[in-house]
């Protein structure tokens, strides 16, 4: 095992602020937020729209690493440059999903468990020797009468476990994501005790399996109330609470801890990761860092539409996520932030650059 190669990626992927940006949708997913804007569901329009994404000016300032999709590491720009050389210019290290998706769990109405092991060890050769330095592998855990069971999270840790080693037998570095959904209307607390279950079933199968804690990064949810629960928390409870999670289960020797936003809004996940910062990032072991997905591209993607006069205003969208958050890691982000790129949008709508309804979508 390269222990050297591990621990500098790692460290890399959380350093100077930045955090990683998540574009490895599964073709259906993909297709299903494409649907929604009547964008057509093709591989060429996935390939346009991941060409916007990493073709963004100056998104290696705020962006560390991309996680990429087994289509979309193989892509190239409609110039011919492969998407691998574009992000290795641009400082950014490639990264890929390998889990297969989350199928129902056998005996285990309402859970799931995350495959694809089978074959991993060769999969991660290919994805190593094409220049890709990390993986992704997500564990799905829902809140629900009587869920999750304990039988539930055991094999959803033992398969993170396996997967983790596996990367780094291969020199990729294991980015680890048991994600409590918000979709329920469970309390805040409920949150909190089911993710810190989590995480110690996490921990203790990752050092069964000898996965080298400095090697890795952690992708938990933020603890939060279920979406449809009456009583929501404010960000201060919010950042409290996960950074209380946190620091009962997550051992000082991982580097790093990047969220996914989960379904938050953009304006919601770059807060409340601020207000971790702010309050707490002196005292803290490991760097809190993001690795969103829709918290960084939903605006951009309802700017694009599929059309490529919506480019630029796409792009610019991106990068003000992107570097919302990278404000967020230093605990400067502020909600003045949101309204200085509402009125740059607006000025830009003015001189024609974006199609005048797109004003009235609001980003959440
Ligand atoms: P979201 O930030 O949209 O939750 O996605 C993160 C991710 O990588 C899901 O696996």
């Amino acid at each position: 095992m390269n222990t050297q190669l591990l621990i500098d990626t790692a460290n890399k992927l959380v350093a100077n602020d930045k955090g990683l940006l998540a574009m490895d949708e599964s073709n259906p997913t993909c297709n299903k937020r494409f649907a929604k804007l009547e964008i057509p569901q093709t591989e060429e329009a996935r390939r346009a729209y991941r060409e916007l994404i990493i073709t963004t000016p100056g998104l290696g300032e705020s962006i560390s690493g991309v996680i990429l999709y087994d289509e979309t590491i193989r892509q190239k720009k409609a110039d011919g440059t492969p998407f691998l050389k574009v992000l290795t210019e641009a400082g950014i290290i490639p990264g890929i999903k390998v889990d297969t998706g989350a199928k129902d769990l056998a005996a285990h109405p309402g859970e799931k468990i995350t495959e694809g092991l089978d074959g991993l060890r060769d999969r991660l050769a290919e994805y190593f020797q094409m220049g890709a330095r990390f993986a992704k592998w997500r564990a799905v855990i829902t809140i629900g009468d009587g869920i999750p069971s304990r039988s539930c999270l055991e094999a959803n840790a033992h398969a993170l476990a396996r997967y983790a080693a596996l990367c780094q037998e291969a020199g990729l570095v294991p980015i680890v994501e048991p994600e409590v959904l918000m979709d329920g209307n469970h309390a805040l607390e409920q949150c909190r005790q089911v993710t810190e279950e989590v995480l110690r079933t996490v921990f203790s199968q990752l050092n069964s399996q000898r996965v080298m804690l400095e090697g890795m990064i952690l992708k938990p949810n933020m603890v939060l109330p279920g979406l449809t629960c009456p009583t929501q928390a404010s960000v201060d409870e919010v950042a409290n609470t996960t950074v209380k999670s946190l620091w009962r289960t997550v051992p000082a020797a991982v580097p790093g801890i990047a969220f996914l936003s989960g379904g938050q809004s953009a304006e919601l996940a770059s807060a409340r990761l601020n207000t971790m910062n702010l309050r707490f990032k002196s005292k803290l072991p490991w760097a809190l860092a993001f690795s969103f997905a829709r918290a960084i591209q939903k605006p951009a993607l309802e700017i694009w539409q599929g059309k490529e006069a919506n480019v630029k205003a796409a792009q610019q969208a991106l990068l003000h996520r992107a570097q919302c958050n990278r404000t967020a890691r230093r605990g400067e982000y502020t909600a003045a932030m949101e309204k200085l790129s509402a009125s740059q949008i607006e000025r830009d709508a003015q001189r024609g650059k974006i199609p005048a309804p797109l004003l009235a979508t609001p980003h959440r």
